[in-house]
């Protein structure tokens, strides 16, 4: 049965894209049968992440009944399976309420949903969609307070919260501890990804950051959190820095 993990948060910007895209290829990389969804379909940016500007099936296709999911599945060069949404403005009312059924469809082990931010009424389908949820925000003050509802949301809607991940996490005294994250959203945090250069230039190499740079701060933070998911522990090779050099990484 597949297990369906909605990328979630209260405010947009926070990093769910590159979450969804990150935790799903580190989840491949691990053997697991894995596929992310772009349920954000107002602005459906998770193509765009890998380079995929013209494709001609989509999200919304499925949703509206006129093809299987399979037929909008499309395979990036690192072996990633996606199912991208239309970029084009025509297709902002496809029914998200038919996501669940076009979700249940699929036939992949891990079904990694990057969700639109917010409580609105797209944002609780497709929260509602799913059976696990992961909750990214960033930790400043506005993003938790508003991950902090959704976190409530989710729990009245008895969905299986699986856990925080803090993005852009720099340890700066102008940010929420971990404890305060945890306490505020009364969810244990299951990753915390640093503010990490190498995540724009991969996204500027249409590339997700755990293949273009597998030994960044970030992709080792994604492959830990992919890593806890599936019931395993994953640390980085010893004398990282001296492989780089010698180039044996
Ligand atoms: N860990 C990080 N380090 C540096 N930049 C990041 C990081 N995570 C996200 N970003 C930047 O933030 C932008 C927004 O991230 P994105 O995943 O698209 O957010 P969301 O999907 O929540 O709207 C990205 O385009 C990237 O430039
Ligand atoms: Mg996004």
């Amino acid at each position: 049965m597949s297990k369906i993990i909605g990328i979630v948060s209260g405010k947009g910007g926070v990093g769910k894209t590159v979450s969804a895209v990150n935790l799903g290829l580190a989840l491949h990389q691990f053997g697991e049968d894995t596929i992310v969804v772009d349920a954000d379909t107002s602005a459906s940016n998770l193509g765009m992440h890998l380079g995929f500007y013209s494709f001609p099936n989509s999200l919304q296709n499925v949703l509206t009944g006129d093809i299987d999911a399979d037929r909008a599945t499309y395979m990036h060069h690192t072996g990633l399976r996606v199912i991208p949404s239309a970029i084009d403005l025509n297709s902002l009312d496809a029914s998200v309420s038919k996501l669940r059924i076009a979700l249940k469809s699929l036939p992949n082990k891990y079904v990694i949903v990057d969700a639109p931010p917010g409580l609105d009424e797209d944002s609780r389908a497709v929260l509602d969609a799913c059976d696990d949820v992961i909750i990214v925000t960033n930790a400043e003050i506005p993003a938790v307070t508003n991950a902090v509802k959704v976190a409530r949301v989710a729990q009245d809607m008895k969905k299986n919260l699986l856990g925080v991940v803090v993005n852009r996490a720099q340890g700066t005294v102008w940010e929420l501890t971990p404890q305060e994250v945890e306490m505020m959203c009364e969810a244990p945090i299951i990753g915390t990804i640093p503010e990490d250069v190498n995540i724009k230039k991969s996204i500027f190499e249409k590339t997700p950051v755990v293949a273009q740079n597998p030994y960044s701060a970030s992709s080792i933070e994604y492959k830990r959190l992919a890593a806890r998911l599936i019931g395993k522990t994953y640390e980085p090779p010893k004398f990282m820095g001296i492989k780089k050099l010698l180039g044996m990484l």
